[in-house]
């Protein structure tokens, strides 16, 4: 059956926005003052998130000259489906609070620039449109971001619902078993209004949380029933899509994750948004990579924002990055055509840290390139 979806606004990039950094500052113009704080919004005293971000930047490379970079491209496999870029947009929930088109215009702009996408459960906007929308604009098949409900049965639809639209893998996020600490929301009263429901929830028999918990704070009747280790295992004979866990930052739940035949990982601290004092991504990522050898799939999210970001993160072992907050600033900037300058420009930054690097593609990037 065949569904149809509504093309998205066009709208002119605001003059003066090159960077991702330009995105999220105009995007604070953009966004109310209770939506900037739930998007950019990290847990406490934000030191997870700054940590990302520094671990990345204080990271220093070392290139290597007359390599021959004839034949250069950023493509990349994974899943045996071919990325532009090794890039993904993470799963960001309630993305309409950013702009009327909401997801839509984040699947047209990962479809045009050839990257993945991987839609939330709490997205705006349901699976079977946005799976439509990447279809027929010739864009790989989007990921769906799980998070277990109280009622096996409703985590089952929602699993059945993310086939039956086509999807090509499966996450379940682990690492957010509840909110965490979010005082900017606080500060600002942010609470997600009423209408604003993600569809993918409203549509469950067992409606997952009561109207006050609602009312007091997103998500929160859903992430009071955190997954454990035998769910996973009951969840991977739930589906024969690939499952991914997203949030594993132990080696040694790594290690239990690869036992149990689990497909990948995504490295994450949830952008700093759950558990404040963590460590970054970057130290965290080569400590999975040594725990699960060289040939596990791994991906990793948390503070890139340059392409020399994304070059480091696969210097350090990662397959491809997640870009989570860059999508909704660009998003609320520019709608379609903001994600899609934000994709292609982590796209070129990377492409030109490559070839300055000396590497001609994403297979030869690696530890050396680092000090
Ligand atoms: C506003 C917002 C909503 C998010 N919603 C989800 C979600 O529904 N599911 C999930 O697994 N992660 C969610 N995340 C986390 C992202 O997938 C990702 O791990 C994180 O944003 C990466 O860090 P970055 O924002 O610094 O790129 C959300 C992040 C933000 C900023």
């Amino acid at each position: 059956m065949h569904i149809s979806w509504n093309p998205p606004s066009i709208s002119p990039l605001p003059p003066g926005i090159i960077t991702l950094d330009d995105h999220e500052r105009h995007a604070e113009h953009m966004l109310g003052a209770a939506a900037h704080a739930y998007f950019a919004g990290t847990a406490a005293d934000g030191l997870t998130h700054a940590a990302n971000r520094q671990g990345w930047r204080s990271l220093t490379l070392r290139p290597r000259v007359l390599q021959s970079l004839t034949g250069g491209h950023t493509r990349t496999l994974l899943q045996c489906a071919t990325l532009h870029a090794p890039l993904l947009l993470a799963p960001v929930a309630h993305q309409q609070l950013a702009h009327p088109d909401g997801e839509l215009a984040s699947a047209c702009a990962a479809a045009a620039m050839g990257v993945g996408m991987v839609v939330s459960t709490l997205s705006s906007i349901p699976i079977e449109p946005l799976a439509a929308c990447l279809h027929d604009s010739g864009g790989l098949p989007p990921w769906f971001q799980l998070y277990a409900q109280p009622h096996r049965d409703d985590t089952l639809a929602l699993i059945h619902r993310a086939e039956q639209a086509g999807c090509a893998a499966l996450v379940l996020t682990v690492d957010a078993p509840v909110q965490g600490v979010r005082d900017a929301e606080r500060r600002t009263g942010f609470v997600l209004p009423p209408q604003k429901q993600p569809p993918h929830l409203a549509d469950l028999p067992n409606r997952p949380w009561p109207a006050s918990h609602a009312e007091a704070g997103l998500c929160q009747g859903v992430t009071a029933h955190a997954p454990t280790w035998a769910d996973v295992e009951w969840l991977q004979k739930q589906t024969s899509l690939p499952l991914w866990l997203k949030g594993v930052t132990h080696p040694q739940d790594a290690c239990r994750a690869q036992d149990l035949g689990i497909h990948g990982l995504i490295v994450s601290n949830h952008g700093g948004r759950t558990l404040d004092t963590m460590p970054s991504t970057s130290r965290l990522l080569p400590q999975v990579r040594a725990a699960v050898g060289a040939d596990f799939p791994l991906l990793v999210d948390g503070g890139i924002r340059r392409g020399t970001d994304v070059f480091k993160a696969l210097a350090l072992g990662a397959n491809a990055v997640l870009i989570g907050r860059p999508q909704v600033f660009a998003l609320a900037n520019a709608g379609a055509r903001g994600v899609a300058h934000m994709l292609r420009t982590l796209r070129d930054e990377l492409e030109a840290c490559m070839a300055l690097c000396g590497c001609a593609t994403v297979d030869a990037i690696g530890p050396e390139h680092l000090e």
